[in-house]
C-alpha cells in the first residue's frame, strides 16, 4: 500500500527530474511539508460539473501527490462546502501545479530569516514551503477571503507553522503592517506589478508574480527591486 510518505517521495523526486535546475533547498521543503493535510477535499471536473473529491476516497491521495493544480474553489463554493452532486462554474482558487510551484519558488530563492509575503493563500500548501525555507515567523500570506484565510491558517498551525501571519485581504495593496519584505510572491496572475508591492519590497528584493489575467494563468515574471523605486527582470522559461 502506498502511504502519503511513499507519494510525497515520488512526488519531489518527479518535480526535480522535471525541471532543469532546482535548488536542493526547494526539492527539501517538498519532501518536508506533506500536500495531503491541506487539500481535504477538490474538485475533479466532469464535463461543465465540478464534484467533490474527498481525503478517503478511491484514487484521492494519488491525485493529491500527482503534479497537477487542484481546484479547490468554483464561483466561491469550497470543495469542502459543495454538494456530492457538485457545482458548476469557473474555479476560483486552486493549489498550483507543484512542477509550476517548485520552479517559481526557486526563482524566489528564499534564504532562512528572508521576510516573505505572498500574494494567493489558496489551500496555505505554498505558504507552508515558504515557512520550511524562511521560518514560520517571516511569513505573511494574503487572500481575499475569510473562508480561504480560516481554514489555510489552522492547517499552516496543524503542519507547525502557526507564527504565520494570514490575512484576508485584496492583495494587490500588499500587507503593509508586515513590510518591508525581501520577498514577494503571487499565486495569482496579475496585469501589472502593483506598485504597493514595489513600496513594500526591499532594494534588491525579489517580486516572483504570473503576468496574465486568469487564475493562474501567463508568463511568470521574476525581478528584483532596484534603487530607483522600479523593477527589472527577466520571464521564467516554461513551455
Ligand atoms: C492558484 S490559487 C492559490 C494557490 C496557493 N498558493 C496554494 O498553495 O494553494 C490563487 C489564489 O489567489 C487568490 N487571489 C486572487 N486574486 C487575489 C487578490 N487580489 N488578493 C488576494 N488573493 C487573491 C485566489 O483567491 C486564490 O486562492
Amino acid at each position: 500500500m502506498t502511504t502519503d510518505l511513499d507519494a510525497r517521495i515520488r512526488m519531489a523526486r518527479d518535480i526535480e527530474r522535471g525541471a532543469s535546475v532546482l535548488s536542493s533547498r526547494v526539492v527539501e521543503a517538498f519532501l518536508n511539508v506533506p500536500r495531503h493535510p491541506f487539500v481535504p477535499a477538490f474538485y475533479r471536473s466532469e464535463g461543465a460539473v465540478h464534484r467533490p473529491w474527498r481525503s478517503g476516497d478511491e484514487g484521492w491521495l494519488r491525485a493529491v501527490y500527482a503534479d497537477e493544480a487542484l481546484v479547490t474553489e468554483v464561483d466561491g463554493v469550497h470543495a469542502e462546502d459543495a454538494p456530492a452532486g457538485g457545482v458548476g462554474g469557473a474555479a476560483t482558487s486552486s493549489s498550483t501545479a507543484p512542477g509550476l510551484m517548485a520552479e517559481m519558488l526557486d526563482a524566489l530563492d528564499v534564504r532562512p530569516g528572508d521576510r516573505v509575503l505572498e500574494i494567493g493563500t489558496g489551500t496555505g500548501y505554498n505558504a507552508a514551503l515558504l515557512c520550511h525555507l524562511a521560518g514560520a515567523g517571516n511569513v505573511t500570506t494574503v487572500d481575499r477571503t475569510g473562508r480561504l484565510v480560516d481554514a489555510a491558517r489552522e492547517r499552516l498551525a496543524g503542519a507547525g507553522f502557526a507564527a504565520a501571519v494570514v490575512r484576508a485581504g485584496d492583495g494587490a495593496v500588499g500587507c503593509p503592517g508586515g513590510a518591508p519584505y525581501d520577498r514577494i510572491i503571487a499565486t495569482c496572475s496579475v496585469r501589472r506589478i502593483p506598485p504597493a508591492w514595489l513600496d513594500q519590497c526591499v532594494t534588491g528584493g525579489l517580486i516572483v508574480a504570473p503576468i496574465g489575467n486568469a487564475l493562474g494563468g501567463g508568463a511568470v515574471a521574476c525581478l528584483t527591486k532596484l534603487p530607483d523605486g522600479g523593477a527589472a527582470g527577466r520571464f521564467l522559461h516554461r513551455p
